[in-house]
């Protein structure tokens, strides 16, 4: 097993989200339970080398007549597929959030850069274009676990678009190492006071294509 460390994290380990929650709920997934002499916890994802931010184009599907929008931030691809099968599956429109400066796909170089813009609350900068979002009543934000909470770059997007999903039901959908969702559901009700937050989904990332009977529920609701 690969081990690598989610940086400040140890607070927060043990308080993996199950798949589906709006709490956070205590649980020790196999990989959680220990901890490296270092003090590092579990493993990370390897970047698969087709960092979506780098090279490829990003993915943008906008139609003047859905009520829903998934809104993702991906790094090496894991939440990118998901992305799009929820795309498909309620028929919506879909956007990729890239980040002005992609991610390098070293992990450690990742994380570091990670740590230290949430340290700083120094969230990066995004290079997309957002469209209008006044058309859609639901905005499904997909993103991958960073530190046991939301990606930054999903950060950005909704400390810079918190009155256009004034009024909105919201939730995400993420892809983690096995941890859980960490605290996405109540940093999402903290960071949106006025969206109506729903129920998040999350999975861990190699079990993704196991577990369509827990998506297609959490999917339902929309
Ligand atoms: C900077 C960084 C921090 C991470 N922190 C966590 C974490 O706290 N808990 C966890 O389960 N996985 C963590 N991971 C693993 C990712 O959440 C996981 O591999 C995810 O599927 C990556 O999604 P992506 O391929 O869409 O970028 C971290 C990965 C990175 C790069």
């Amino acid at each position: 097993m690969i081990r690598k460390s989610f940086g400040a994290i140890s607070a927060f380990v043990f308080l993996s989200g199950c798949q589906m929650n709006n709490q956070t709920e205590e649980s020790s997934p196999e990989n959680a339970s220990t901890t490296s002499e270092s003090g590092n916890f579990g493993r990370g994802a390897i970047s698969d080398g087709k960092d979506t931010n780098a090279s490829e184009a990003p993915t943008r599907k906008l139609s003047d007549s859905a009520k829903s929008i998934v809104i993702y931030f991906s790094r090496s691809g894991h939440t990118e597929e998901l992305a799009k099968e929820i795309s498909e599956t309620i028929d919506s429109d879909i956007l990729e959030l890239q980040v002005k400066e992609p991610y390098p796909s070293n992990y450690e170089e990742t994380e570091n850069r990670a740590t230290y813009e949430r340290d700083n609350e120094l969230y990066p900068e995004l290079s997309t274009g957002i469209p209008d979002l006044t058309q859609y009543q639901t905005v499904i934000l997909g993103h991958p676990i960073w530190a046991m909470t939301l990606a930054n770059p999903m950060v950005t997007f909704i400390q810079g678009y918190e009155k256009e999903l004034e009024g909105k039901i919201v939730t995400s959908f993420s892809t983690n190492a096995g941890y859980g969702s960490g605290d996405t559901f109540q940093r999402l009700s903290e960071l949106l006071p006025k969206s109506n937050i729903e129920e998040v989904y999350t999975v861990e990332d190699r079990n993704a294509d196991e577990d369509k009977d827990n998506l297609n529920r959490w999917l339902s609701d929309f």
